[in-house]
């Protein structure tokens, strides 16, 4: 069959290193191997019952059947505001300062791609979400990453950054609670960054997928609660984790106007908006009770703790897990963080994620899901009881 030249924007690319992984784990499978999952950040529960009737009852709406506004519903964007008033006493203009788009993936690409030329700079967290290299190198631009160190929190330190680095750089990616490590960001992190942007001129991207996931009574910070944050950036907040949605593909950025209108102008291209029952269910997500969401982060934080508890025990380090639902674990010296995960497969059936596939700064760690039941917890601790170490 004749093979079509893909353009060079698809040729750049990066591999999707996890796609790979995922292919590993299935061959062990097909080989009869007692597999156990918890290399995956899909969430485990299914989305609340409420949620879910609200799409039902929309979906009979005829009016919803038709094309929806190209920059999504109002009343999702008002619901949008609200859940920011009453969550984190943020001002949101409904009009000007939220777009909706389907699912934060997505989001961050296009910020990519509407803020980026070839020879630009976008600063990215490293180890972090591989989602954001996506956008950076279809558009050509170059990418400096910033290296997340436990000694630091796995927080950026702003002065490791080069003058050139800061002076091409258009974009900076930020996301606390963070996945891969589980650290969150305090109030003197988004200061400062506040301050790094404002004085570099340079968007700031604050990915808060893990908003409502926050353990040890820590509710996560938002980027737009601090003064002039709307001023140098935009924070993305999907439906997927909070909500149990990810199926779903809802998810919305706040902040920065001009931000806010290139995104909608990216996607009147792409889209046309997302189905409207969809967005009716999103808004009855953000505008009933959150006690779902309470039992949500509670259901984390126990699993949290049965992991890292029977980790430890074993000998392992975990790196403080606040928030995500992720956990970060140190592999043992003499490994790489693929070897150990390969190692632990091929042993044991047990598919955790290897660090380097978040980026260089991942190496010498693997990522562990809690997005996994109680039982399969435990099962994962008798495993890593049972692997031998060389
Ligand atoms: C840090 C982070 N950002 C964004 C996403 C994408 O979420 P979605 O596309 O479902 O909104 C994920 C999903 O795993 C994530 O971990």
């Amino acid at each position: 069959m004749k093979q079509f030249q893909t353009s060079k924007a698809i040729q750049r690319l990066p591999d999707q290193f996890f796609a790979t992984m995922i292919d590993k784990l299935n061959l062990y499978k097909k080989r009869g191997y007692d597999t156990l999952n918890l290399g995956q950040g899909n969430p485990d529960q299914p989305t609340p019952s409420h949620i879910v009737q609200s799409l039902q009852e929309a979906a009979e709406d005829p009016d919803f059947h038709k094309y929806p506004p190209f920059h999504g519903y109002e009343f999702l964007k008002e619901a949008v505001a609200e859940f920011y008033k009453r969550e984190y006493d943020v001002d949101i203009d409904p009009e000007t300062e939220v777009a909706i788009m389907p699912g934060s993936k997505t989001g961050l690409v296009e910020l990519s791609q509407c803020f980026l030329n070839p020879g630009d700079v976008a600063l990215v967290p490293d180890p972090g979400y591989p989602d954001y290299w996506s956008g950076i190198e279809m558009v050509g631009a170059d990418m400096k990453s910033m290296p997340l160190r436990e000694e630091n929190g796995f927080l950026p330190d702003y002065a490791e950054i080069d003058e050139e680095s800061w002076e091409k750089a258009k974009l900076m990616f930020l996301n606390y609670p963070n996945n891969p490590t589980g650290a969150m960001a305090d109030a003197d992190f988004f200061e400062e960054t506040i301050q790094e942007a404002e004085k570099n001129d340079v968007c700031v991207v604050h990915d808060f997928a893990y908003g409502a996931i926050g353990f040890d009574g820590n509710k996560p910070l938002s980027f737009m609660q601090f003064e002039g944050a709307k001023n140098v950036g935009v924070e993305v907040y999907t439906m997927s984790k909070t909500y149990n949605m990810a199926g779903w593909r809802v998810a919305f950025a706040v902040g920065n106007p001009s931000v806010i209108h290139a995104l909608e102008v990216i996607q009147d291209h792409y889209f046309c908006s997302i189905f409207g029952g969809l967005q009716k269910a999103s808004a009855t997500a953000l505008l009933s009770s959150q006690q779902c969401v309470t039992e949500l982060a509670e259901t984390y934080e126990k699993r949290r703790d049965l992991l890292v508890r029977g980790l430890e025990e074993e000998g392992y380090h975990v790196a403080p897990c606040q928030g995500s639902f992720f956990a970060w674990l140190q592999v043992p010296e003499g490994y790489t963080s693929q070897g150990f995960a390969d190692d632990l497969l091929e042993e044991t059936g047990l598919f955790v994620a290897p660090g380097i596939g978040f980026g260089k700064y991942g190496e010498g760690y693997v990522r562990i899901g809690l997005n996994n039941s109680e039982e399969s917890l435990q099962d994962a601790v008798k495993r890593f009881k049972a692997f031998k170490q060389k």
